[in-house]
């Protein structure tokens, strides 16, 4: 056609890849992935060395600066993500002004997104300082800001941060504590919780990071870039799918399908209906996060005694998977989000609070990504062309003549 042409002659060659499923967007040093071998490392670290032993804080030292902090240089970053986990307080009118049944998502978008107007000394996208600053706002208050989107669903009062405390200790009290109370951090919840975060804190060029440094390359500000990340993971084929998999356990449970006749469905594409919690764009292999979470789950729940049943209907659901052929031929496995429900829920977290988590796990992966592309000489404004298929010119018809 006249317009595919047009394109040709202007650069030469034309590419459509929907989903960008074999298009490299850039160049990047932070998370390799072999998804045949079932391979993750981050700047160069096996996921299993540092899910057994590291820490959050020093994952996203990692992420965000390149290379493991010295003791001294830990130091420094937990303390200056310490200092930073208050809000302004006018940022809370802002929260209380969402309805009491917002999804928590859009709550954590919208208040990043606010960060931008409460913090206008930290939005250089080229001053080191003020990245720097608006770097360690993000890790400090999306926590708290998570925290204060769960309160307000359940109706409580709100908890300031107590500064004495860890990341992750100090989100479990902001979450579940309540004022005037002594809030006794449960360390096994807060150690597998940790962990969970390092599993998700980077996967190169997802949908959402990918998000963050297209927005990034038109050289919107950090909060902004990371706003519209947290959208994209909201969807429930990408970070969504933690919470999609237990409302699916949930409705097996509830007797609306046995196991089997589900699976029926699914292979059938009935609906549309998809095993959630399953198959990997890159992953052509067990996700390897997806084994570590598997067994976290089992100690852990064995330590707090929880006996849940959903957890058996995954289990005969990821048994019949792996042995039956459509999921064998599409090199579909269970990915990290298949089980982490599991492990929310037996920590007392409701069900819309688990894209939260993989929020707060994913938001060094964010960062990190974007400091890379302002840093990169090469990076260019992202914007893909297309293949028009639609109308040749025609004459305009004015309305009465239509
Ligand atoms: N259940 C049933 N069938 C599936 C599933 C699934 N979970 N995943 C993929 N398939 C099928 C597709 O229907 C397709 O079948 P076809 O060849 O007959 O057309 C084939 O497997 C290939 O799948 P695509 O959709 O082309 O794979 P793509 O790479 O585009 O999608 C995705 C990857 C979105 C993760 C997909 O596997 C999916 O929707 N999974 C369920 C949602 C989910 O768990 N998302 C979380 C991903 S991990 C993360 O974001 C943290």
């Amino acid at each position: 056609g006249y317009e595919i042409s047009a394109l040709l002659k202007e650069t030469g060659n034309v590419t459509l890849d929907v989903g960008y499923v074999n298009t490299a967007s850039c160049q990047s040093a932070i998370t390799y992935i072999d998804g045949g071998a079932g391979i993750l490392r981050y700047r160069g670290y096996p996921i299993e060395q540092l899910a057994k032993g590291s820490t959050f804080l020093e994952v996203s030292y990692l992420l965000i600066y390149g290379e493991l902090p010295t003791t001294q240089q830990l130091e420094e970053f937990t303390g200056k993500v310490q200092r930073h986990t208050m809000l302004q307080e006018d940022l809370k009118n802002l929260l209380s002004a969402f309805p009491r049944d917002a999804h928590p998502m859009s709550v954590l978008s919208a208040a990043v997104s606010a960060l931008g107007t409460f913090y206008q000394d930290s939005l250089s996208i080229t001053d080191k300082d003020q990245i720097e600053l608006s770097t360690i706002r993000l890790l400090a208050k999306l926590p708290t800001i998570a925290a204060y989107a769960y309160k307000k669903s359940e109706g409580q009062p709100l908890l300031y941060p107590d500064n004495s405390l860890g990341l992750v200790e100090n989100f479990l009290r902001l979450t579940f504590g309540f004022p005037a109370e002594k809030y006794d951090v449960d360390p096994v919840m807060a150690k597998a919780l940790d962990q969970l975060f390092i599993l998700h804190a980077d996967h190169e060029q997802n949908c959402s990071a990918s998000t963050v440094r297209l927005v990034g390359s038109a050289h919107a500000n950090l909060f902004a870039s990371v706003s519209a990340g947290i959208h994209a993971l909201s969807g429930p084929l990408h970070g969504g799918a933690n919470s999609a998999v237990l409302d699916m356990l949930g409705e097996i449970q509830r007797g609306d399908d046995s196991v089997e006749t589900f699976m029926k469905k699914v292979k059938n594409k009935e609906d549309g209906v998809k095993l959630m919690g399953f198959g990997h764009r890159v992953y052509k292999n067990y996700d390897p996060r997806a084994a570590i979470v598997k067994q976290t789950m089992d100690e852990l729940l064995k330590k707090l005694g929880v006996n849940d049943p959903l957890l058996d209907i995954a289990l005969q659901l990821e048994e019949i998977a792996l042995k039956d052929d459509y999921f064998v031929e599409r090199k579909l496995y269970p990915n990290v989000d298949f089980y982490t429900g599991l492990i929310y829920k037996a920590m007392g977290f409701p069900t819309r609070m688990f894209t939260v988590l993989f929020a707060i796990g994913r938001l060094p992966g964010w960062v990190a990504q974007w400091r890379e592309m302002m840093e990169d000489p090469a990076t260019k404004i992202g914007r893909p062309r297309q293949i028009y298929i639609g109308e040749t010119e025609r004459q305009f018809v004015p309305l009465d003549k239509r």
